[in-house]
């Protein structure tokens, strides 16, 4: 991600569906940089329960409590309360009315073919039986983004279309009240590597596939993931030669441990031949154990008084709300809906 293209009058919004915990793949993508950005300009942090139930509505007690779960990985990681705003997307109702005036200017064809649409309605094996709610979800993500003036959208690849599709909004809605009233977005994607492999070595690391590390894995979570972790097959024994690339435990210790030049003549030796995968474990272990300890030990400290967590989300949720109605206002003011 090019953190170094952002200001200070930029204003970043971004957030995350509330289906799970959070994981080592969330904070190499995009909570690690959060927490350098909240120091440099205006961030919302959105927790998009709403957006989750556009396809969980029969599991709606796991979208509720996945609020509380992904606000304490938030603390946990040090997103500051007081830096970024932390909202509850459901609890701000202007979103879902700017959405409703952003629908018309959308086809469903259009809705169609937005490619992270595609790909999920494949995934979710929905043919035909399409939760209307679902295939419209772009719309509202557009108002999510809008609402906030926001310039900034901090994002994965797979998010490419939704920010695409906002613009295209965006671009409509200007022209058509002939006013500037909404602000187009741009996706910024991490660079290339801050995407973490699962630990059974598929590309990705996701939460149903459950080949991940959440950030509230116990120190015994953490020995077993590494000691489960995919290395090079046919490195069966110490002297043999070894494989590097594709070698999970490498690519984790490329991201996270603080020794490069250790790295790099673990991966000679490897190559070489003479270093056995418990030993070149124990380095990822215990590079993992000392990033996690502090995260999870901050997590358990805000998890035992939740009652204080849902005060910052309602604290936060207040303050996304009076901007939220603010856009609104224009954008309604824009159209004459302005009648007294
Ligand atoms: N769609 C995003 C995801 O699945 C979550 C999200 C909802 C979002 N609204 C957003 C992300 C607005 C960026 C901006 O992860």
């Amino acid at each position: 991600m090019q953190l170094d293209s952002i200001q200070a009058s930029d204003i970043i919004l971004t957030g995350d569906r509330t289906t799970g915990q959070l994981h080592l793949g969330h904070y190499v993508g995009s909570l690690r940089n959060r927490v350098i950005l909240q120091e440099r300009c205006a961030q919302f942090l959105l927790l998009a329960d709403q957006q989750a139930l556009t396809d969980n509505m029969g599991n709606y007690l796991k979208v509720r409590d996945n609020v509380l779960q992904v606000a304490l990985d938030y603390l946990a990681v040090g997103i500051d309360p007081a830096k970024s705003t932390i909202f509850i997307q459901s609890l701000v109702p202007e979103l879902a009315e700017l959405s409703s005036y952003y629908l018309n200017l959308v086809t469903v064809a259009r809705l169609e073919r937005n490619p992270t649409i595609k790909d999920e309605i494949k995934l979710r094996g929905y043919e035909r039986d399409i939760p209307a709610g679902f295939l419209t979800y772009p719309a509202a993500q557009a108002a999510d983004i809008t609402a906030f003036k926001a310039n900034i959208v901090p994002v994965g690849e797979d998010q490419i279309p939704m920010i695409e599709q906002t613009n295209e909004i965006v671009r409509r809605f200007n022209a058509s009240v002939d006013q500037a009233v909404l602000v187009e977005a741009r996706a910024v994607v991490p660079e290339f590597g801050a995407r973490l492999p699962g630990i059974d070595g598929r590309a990705k690391m996701s939460k149903s596939l459950g080949n991940t590390i959440t950030l509230s894995a116990s120190a015994d979570d953490i020995r077993q993931a590494v000691k489960m972790m995919y290395t090079d097959p046919k490195h069966l024994r110490v002297s043999d030669p070894g494989q590097v690339e594709g070698n999970v435990v490498f690519t984790y210790l490329d991201v996270f441990h603080s020794d490069q030049a250790l790295v790099a003549e673990l991966k000679a030796r490897y190559q070489h031949g003479g270093l056995g995968d418990t030993e070149l474990k124990k380095h990822l272990e215990e590079c993992l154990q000392a990033l996690l300890a502090p995260i999870r030990e901050r997590r358990e400290r805000y998890a035992r008084d939740p009652a204080a967590v849902l005060e910052m989300l309602k604290a936060g949720t207040r303050r996304a709300r009076e901007t939220a109605a603010r856009t609104l206002g224009e954008v309604k003011a824009a159209m004459g809906l302005n009648y007294y």
